[in-house]
C-alpha cells in the first residue's frame, strides 16, 4: 500500500514543514487516519503541532531505545498523530553514517505501523543528507514544495537526480507531486516561474497553489494547524484543496 509521503526540498524555508502539518490536518479532517513524522532536528513540525520538547521521539525510535508505540503521540486534531523530533536527532545523523544499513533505519522502524494509517507524512530537513535519504527510502512518494523563485528549476533538477539514485534502494519511490508555496501574484517573476515549471513538469504539478498568507506563519506559534487556528483564511482554504487533490491522486 503506497501511503507514505515524504516532503523533500534541499532548499531551506520553502514550506516543507508548513505543508506537512496542514495537509496532514486536512487529511485527518476528511476522516483519514494520519501519522506525521518529524525527521528534522530543528523540530519545527513538533512545535507547530504542540509537541515541543516531548520525548521519546524519532531519535529514540531509530536508535532502538524506544518502540514505535511509545513514540506516537496524539495531537489536538482528531485522527492526526505524530512522532516528534528533538535536537538529539542531529546526533543520529552522525551515528547513522557509520552503520552498514544506514539508509534503512526509518523504513524499518515504521514498517510495523504502516498498515494502521491511511497516510504517513514525513517532514525532512533542508539537505539531501542521511536523514533525507532515510526519509526517501521509507516513502512511497515524494511531495516537493517549491517557492516561485528564479533558482527553483535548478534545485528541482538536482532533487530529481537524487530521487533517481534512491530508486536503486527503494524501487517503489516515485514523485507524488510538485506544488508551489508562498505564491505572490503581484510579482511578474513569480508568474513566469510558475509558467515555466508547470510547462516542464506538467504531469507532476498539483493544480492547487499555496498563497503567501500571514495566518499560515502565525499558527505554529499557537501549536495548532491552520484548520484550527483560522479555518477561513486563504491559506487554510488552499491547503484544504491541496489535501483533497492528494486524496484524489492517491
Ligand atoms: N504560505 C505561506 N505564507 C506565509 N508564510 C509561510 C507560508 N508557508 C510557510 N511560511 C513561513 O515560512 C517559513 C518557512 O516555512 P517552513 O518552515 O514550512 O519551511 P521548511 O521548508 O520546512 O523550512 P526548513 O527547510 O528550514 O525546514 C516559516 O516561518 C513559515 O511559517
Ligand atoms: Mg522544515
Amino acid at each position: 500500500m503506497g501511503n507514505t509521503y515524504v516532503f523533500v526540498n534541499q532548499k531551506g524555508g520553502v514550506g516543507k514543514t508548513t505543508s506537512a502539518i496542514n495537509i496532514g490536518a486536512f487529511l485527518a479532517e476528511a476522516g483519514k487516519k494520519v501519522l506525521l513524522i518529524d525527521f528534522d532536528s530543528q523540530a519545527n513540525l513538533s512545535s507547530g503541532i504542540g509537541l515541543s520538547g516531548i520525548k521519546p521521539g524519532v531519535y529514540e525510535l531509530i536508535s532502538g531505545m524506544s518502540g514505535i508505540n511509545e513514540v506516537i503521540k496524539e495531537t489536538a486534531v482528531s485522527g492526526l498523530s505524530a512522532i516528534p523530533a528533538s535536537i538529539d536527532l542531529s546526533g543520529a545523523a552522525v551515528e547513522l553514517i557509520e552503520q552498514q544499513d544506514r539508509d534503512f533505519f526509518l523504513s524499518k522502524a515504521i514498517a510495523p505501523v504502516k498498515p494502521s494509517y491511511d497516510f504517513i507524512l514525513i517532514d525532512c530537513p533542508p539537505s539531501l543528507g542521511i536523514l533525507t535519504i532515510n526519509g526517501l527510502v521509507a516513502a512511497d512518494k515524494v511531495l516537493i514544495p517549491m517557492q516561485c523563485e528564479y533558482f527553483a528549476m535548478e534545485g528541482l533538477s538536482l532533487l530529481l537526480q537524487t530521487i533517481k539514485r534512491i530508486q536503486k534502494l527503494n524501487p517503489i519511490l516515485d514523485v507524488g507531486g510538485i506544488f508551489f508555496t508562498m505564491y505572490d501574484a503581484r510579482t511578474r517573476l513569480t508568474q513566469e516561474v510558475v509558467r515555466q515549471v508547470s510547462a516542464h513538469f506538467k504531469k507532476q504539478m498539483f493544480n492547487t497553489i499555496i498563497p503567501r498568507n500571514i495566518r499560515l506563519s502565525e499558527s505554529p506559534s499557537h501549536g495548532v494547524p491552520i484548520s484550527q487556528y483560522d479555518p477561513q483564511c486563504m491559506g487554510a482554504k488552499a491547503y484544504k484543496t491541496l489535501a483533497e487533490e492528494l486524496i484524489q491522486r492517491d
